[in-house]
């Protein structure tokens, strides 16, 4: 894939470059495992004092600062530390992870093993998803081949550092990728989340031990905080959002594809790399990060007050691209898989769609997950297919309010958010559907149409 000029390349650096392959000796030409080496020989403190100055944000969704996590760990209770990467890339609109572990697998590897040795890990896993049966043969591949160099292993480079990497194949659910379902899962049960507190995965995580569970781009992002120092890295992005993010981009745009960039706005990703819509289409909405997001709509203005206290107003392809910038237009960066929906597109049947993967997926342990999410399916079900009740649009506000925050884990949101922001943007679309069948003489097959033309 070629790199287009508004890319700036970090992690993603070497992964399309022509020859470059996920052997050892293809990583290792290229600098590979120097900053492994160069982490043995500092103390592990001052490793996490470097990644907490770089003010790295995690990349699995929720953005929070990564050495801000690893400083919550209990390292007290005299129980083994564990460290997870979470591979299971299970968010709908995002394949980043798939990219750096098929092309790049040993900058996983060495992130990982950089992020162990600073928090005294003796045991990792990488948690790769079901549905990735060839990424999971490229990293047991990886992992041999480090162990034969000494990177993993007992006694690391002779430091007497010992750390193994374990790669460990998902259990084929969304919720697997929930960091307490995943641990379940992890330890060979079904993946219900854990309620916090007090199953805060820092103290109580893996096998009830404290437990690192990081998203495979944030420790990617270890290599090259040591590489460049945190100071450096700070300078890429906009501050709070430091470094690159590989942004997934799919629907309707003429480029579809990952980018990796920083301090771009939506508008460069989505129209200058992308090349904007398909011609004589337009685009309608974008959903920013991963099928959970709230919805922004194409033709509003986004508008509030900068942390400085000048006033921003934005269109949509203003919007800084990073998590301070799409949360001041109202949602989230999130796992970085933005779908782009254009003119063509209903908005009633795009969320159709969504609820039944969401209702399919709920794990079923909260009462208003499981039966709500049921029941988005079959109301925005019935709306596609010419049979809404005029009540319709209300009773999904309903359910989805009974919902957010009322649930074990963040699934509830990303059931409600999308239902409340889709409403809230484009209610005349769900009305007119609800509309059509308050009148008897209804034309039920040109509702349905409405599903396909919008
Ligand atoms: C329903 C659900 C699914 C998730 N799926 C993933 C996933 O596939 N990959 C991932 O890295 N994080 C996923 N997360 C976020 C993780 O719970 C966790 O916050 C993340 O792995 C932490 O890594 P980070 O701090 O490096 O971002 C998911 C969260 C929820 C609520
Ligand atoms: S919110 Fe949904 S997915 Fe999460 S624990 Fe409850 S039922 Fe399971």
């Amino acid at each position: 894939m070629a790199v287009h000029p508004k890319e700036q390349r970090l992690i993603l650096k070497y992964a399309d470059e022509p020859g470059y392959t996920p052997h050892i000796d293809s990583y290792m030409e290229h600098g590979g495992y120097d900053m492994l080496k160069k982490a043995v020989t500092m103390e592990p403190q001052a490793i996490m004092d470097e990644v907490k100055k770089s003010t790295l944000r995690g990349r699995g969704g929720a953005g929070f600062p990564c050495g801000l996590k690893w400083s919550f760990v209990d390292r007290k209770s005299g129980k083994p530390i564990y460290l997870v990467c979470n591979c299971d890339e299970s968010e709908p609109g995002t394949f980043k992870d798939r990219q750096i572990v098929h092309k790049d697998p040993h900058q996983l590897i060495e992130g990982i093993m950089i992020s162990c040795f600073a928090n005294n890990v003796a045991k990792a896993f990488i948690y790769i998803r079901e549905e990735m049966p060839y990424g999971a043969k490229i990293l047991d591949q990886a992992i041999l081949e480090a162990k034969e160099k000494n990177f993993v292993g007992d006694n690391v480079l002779g430091s007497g550092y010992s750390c193994d990497i374990v790669v460990h194949r998902g259990a084929a659910a969304y919720i697997c990728g929930e960091e307490t379902g995943l641990i379940e899962s992890l330890e060979g049960k079904r993946a219900n989340p854990r309620i916090k507190p007090p199953y805060f995965p820092a103290v109580l995580g893996l096998y009830n031990c404290p437990t690192i569970v990081n998203n495979v781009e944030t420790l990617c992002n270890a290599v090259h905080i040591l590489d460049m120092g945190a100071e450096e890295f700070t300078k890429i992005g906009r501050p709070n959002n430091a470094g690159t993010r590989i942004w997934c981009v799919s629907g309707g745009v003429q480029r579809p594809g990952y980018y990796e960039v920083a301090g771009l706005t939506l508008g460069e990703l989505v129209y200058d790399i992308c090349g904007g819509p398909l011609p004589g289409r337009s685009i309608k909405a974008i959903i920013p990060g991963g099928s959970s997001m709230k919805i922004l709509k194409n033709g509003e203005r986004y508008k509030g007050k900068n942390p400085d206290g000048t006033d921003y107003n934005w269109g949509l392809e203003d919007i800084p691209l990073d998590y301070d910038g799409i949360a001041a237009a109202g949602s989230m960066s999130g796992s970085g898989g933005m779908m782009v929906l254009d003119d063509t597109v209903s908005i009633p049947a795009a969320l159709a769609n969504l609820m039944a993967f969401y209702s399919h997926e709920s794990c079923g342990q909260c009462t208003p997950c499981r039966e709500g999410s049921l029941w988005l399916k079959k109301i925005t079900s019935r709306m596609v297919h010419g049979e809404a009740r005029p009540e319709d649009v209300d009773l999904m506000l309903d359910v989805a309010g009974q919902i957010a925050g009322r649930t074990i884990c963040a699934f509830g949101f990303a059931v409600a958010w999308p239902v409340q922001s889709y409403i809230a943007k484009f209610e005349d679309e769900f009305r007119k559907y609800a509309a059509h069948l308050s009148d008897p003489n209804a034309d039920r097959q040109a509702i349905k149409e409405l599903a396909c033309n919008g």
